[in-house]
């Protein structure tokens, strides 16, 4: 697998990827998440590829105090030959070298069984409770 920064012609094959692993909701347009990311930290939107095809992709942030994962993602035919685990390390590797001191990520509790994966990883459960508030409407609010 070559990782490589995320292309704009790479948009229509990383939607496609997270219809595919699930990760895509009504209220979370994925064209305007890309888009976002491309204004803040672009060369932090990586994605994989092998033999020039697009299978899976990790968006980092780093706000100055936690970096941040999201929209990782394996195509499900590629799954369970450490390519999740390269691209975390690559993830961890980009935001040390920022000065990031701590890596966090939120996982659905629709999706909990990717909490062992974490766990391979050397992650473990924050106490802490999650809370949001949408504050630009992308689609129907969550149920
Ligand atoms: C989660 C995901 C990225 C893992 O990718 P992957 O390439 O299959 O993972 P790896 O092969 O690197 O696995 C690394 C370790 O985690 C373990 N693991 C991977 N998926 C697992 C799962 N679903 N349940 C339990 N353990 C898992 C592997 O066994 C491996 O452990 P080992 O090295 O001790 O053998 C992939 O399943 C995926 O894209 N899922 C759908 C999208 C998603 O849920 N993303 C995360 C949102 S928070």
């Amino acid at each position: 697998m070559e990782i490589r920064c995320f292309a704009p012609g790479d948009e229509e094959a990383v939607v496609r990827l997270w219809e595919d692993c699930g990760l895509t909701r009504p209220w979370n347009d994925p064209r305007k998440d890309i888009a976002r990311k491309l204004g803040e930290h672009p060369e932090l939107f990586l994605v994989g590829t092998v033999d020039g095809v697009l299978m899976a992709s990790i968006m980092i942030g780093y706000e100055g105090h936690r970096g941040w994962i999201n929209y990782l993602a394996v195509a499900p035919a590629f799954r369970k030959q450490s390519i999740g685990r390269r691209l975390m390390q690559e993830a961890e590797q980009r935001l040390t070298a920022l000065g990031c001191p701590k890596l966090s990520l939120m996982v659905r509790s629709s999706n909990a069984g990717v909490v062992a994966f974490y766990e391979a990883l050397g992650y473990r459960q924050d106490d802490v409770v999650a809370l949001g508030k949408r504050l630009i409407e992308d689609g129907p609010a969550a149920a």
